[in-house]
């Protein structure tokens, strides 16, 4: 058993760019499934960019999570902060534009903590969550998120 394997994640960042659709989408989820399987894990997101600092999540993420039985409405955005990469064990992008951004702020040794939030999913063809911002898509976004965040879940509590 390697180190890694024994050493427990009890603390998730999810980021994307604005941290108003992708990333609390993420945060809901997440937070629904660590509180159904019992464990102790912090969740949180935050956005590369600090426009939209303060504000609800979008609303059709919104409505996309509430049809899931999901409730964002406790959420704000915020921008990642270097401190973050201290405070989380595990920090997951949601495209590749967000990871490199990530890579070029984290102070050394901290990357390894980073990783795209699609790679827990191998099999699925995508690499990147779609930015549903513009392109409209929040059922498939969230989706492909869900599952994600089952295959996270299960990799660091399993
Ligand atoms: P997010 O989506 O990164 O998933 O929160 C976006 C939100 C806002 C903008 C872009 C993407 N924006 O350009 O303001």
């Amino acid at each position: 058993m390697t180190q890694e394997s024994v050493v427990m994640t009890q603390s998730i960042l999810f980021v994307c760019l604005g941290n108003i659709c992708r990333s609390p989408t993420a945060e809901g989820i997440m937070r629904g499934l660590v509180q159904s399987a019992g464990v102790e894990i912090e969740v949180d997101s935050a956005g590369t960019s600090g426009w939209h600092n303060g504000a609800l999540p979008d609303r059709r993420s919104m409505a996309e999570a509430a049809r899931r039985g999901y409730d964002l409405s406790g959420q704000r955005s915020r921008q990642m902060v270097v401190q973050d990469f201290a405070r989380f064990d595990l920090i997951l992008a949601m495209d590749r534009s967000n990871f490199h951004n990530l890579q070029a702020m984290a102070p050394s040794g901290a990357g390894g903590k980073l990783g795209l939030l699609l790679d827990y999913l191998p099999d699925q063809p995508l690499r990147e969550v779609p930015d549903p911002y513009y392109e409209d898509g929040f059922d498939r976004v969230f989706d492909l998120i869900e599952a994600a965040c089952r295959a996270v879940l299960a990799d660091v509590a399993g």
